[in-house]
């Protein structure tokens, strides 16, 4: 059993992580805490709440940071549309929030469950998880593992370099990426191999009710996006990759690597630069190169797409209350 607490934006495929999560035995979701990116605080707050409104998921949910650790927020209403979860209708909010700030309801979290038995799942700017350990620094050793989304080795999809958590708030993943935990990085590398596909929107289709239309109506909104701006085929489902790699670890390969973030550069801000340490090529002797020999990041490769898209379906399934007049 793993137990998570999932650190979010929603967000389309942050809620899809959200049901995978909620929907899946071998995972206890904690908490879920917000984060300011692909909207403001308070949109991606309310689409959390939603998200578990609708799926029925009763969890704590805690409101955190309003803004990157330096930089101004930059939200992303070109992917996400205005509300930051366009596309299916939302209920009126309901239920009340965790009276705490997300960052004491995770070192409150960390702190008061048995050392080594809280994974870390932060799949927004990383600001709530920056902000956690320096204000609680014992929630390093405490935490089982750091599984996040966000990166790439290849391309990015704000800049050519960089992806979108990463780059709204380096600084914030600079100081996850050096502290000493077990990190596991789910970048673009491995999420865009993660499509909901036309055969994966059919089978959650056939689970039928209010849940299975809410995420079909996520994807139909994220799946046009992401045709207009990236000319992708279907909408890659980032965020339930790393709720995935999870539940069944076998989901995604992973390589050792060392990762770190690019703060300065005029082109490459937000890049993570990272330097494998099972492929040879450079002179490890001098210089930069010499400086990120310390291999202690996983970095995802290559995903099991059809392990991938079962979990989803049976996520969904399980929310699902079957009705007899479902459609
Ligand atoms: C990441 O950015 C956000 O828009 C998505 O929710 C995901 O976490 C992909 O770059
Ligand atoms: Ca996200």
């Amino acid at each position: 059993m793993e137990r998570i607490i999932l650190d979010c934006d929603p967000g389309h495929d942050d809620a899809i992580a959200i049901l995978l999560a909620a929907g899946s035995p071998e995972i206890e979701l904690l908490g879920i805490t917000t984060v300011a990116g692909n909207n403001t605080i308070e949109n991606v707050t309310t689409n959390a709440q939603a998200v578990c409104q609708v799926a029925g998921i009763d969890v704590p949910i805690a409101r955190g940071a309003s803004a990157p650790l330096v930089t101004p927020q930059i939200v992303s209403h070109d992917i996400h549309g205005g509300t930051g979860m366009d596309g299916p209708e939302l209920p009126e909010i309901t239920g009340s929030l965790d009276p705490r700030h997300a960052v004491q309801f995770i070192i409150d979290t960390v702190m008061s469950e048995p050392a080594g038995t809280v994974t870390l799942v932060p799949v927004g700017p990383c600001t709530n998880i920056a902000l956690a350990m320096r204000t609680e620094p014992r929630i390093v050793e405490r935490v089982k593992r750091v599984v996040l989304m966000g990166g790439s080795y290849t391309r990015g999809n704000v800049t050519p370099s960089a992806e979108y958590n990463i780059y709204v708030d380096p600084e914030a993943a600079e100081a996850v990426f050096r502290a000493d935990w077990d990190v596991t990085m789910v970048g673009l590398d491995l999420t865009h191999q993660a499509l909901a596909t036309a055969e994966l929107q059919d089978r959650v289709r056939a689970c039928g009710g209010e849940v299975s239309r809410f995420v079909l109506d996520i994807w139909g909104f994220i799946g046009r996006t992401y045709e207009d701006v990236f000319e992708f085929s279907a909408p890659p489902v980032h965020d339930a990759c790393c709720v995935a790699a999870l539940i069944d670890p076998s989901v995604i390969r992973t390589e050792a690597a060392h990762v770190a973030v690019e703060l300065h550069g005029e082109w490459t801000k937000g890049m993570t630069v990272v330097n494998f340490a099972d492929r040879p090529g450079m002179h490890h002797s001098t210089g930069v190169a010499a400086r990120l020999q310390d291999h202690r990041t996983r970095v995802a490769t290559e995903l099991d797409w059809d392990r991938f898209a079962d979990l989803i379906a049976r996520s969904i399934e399980r929310l699902s209350p079957t009705t007899p007049g479902r459609n």
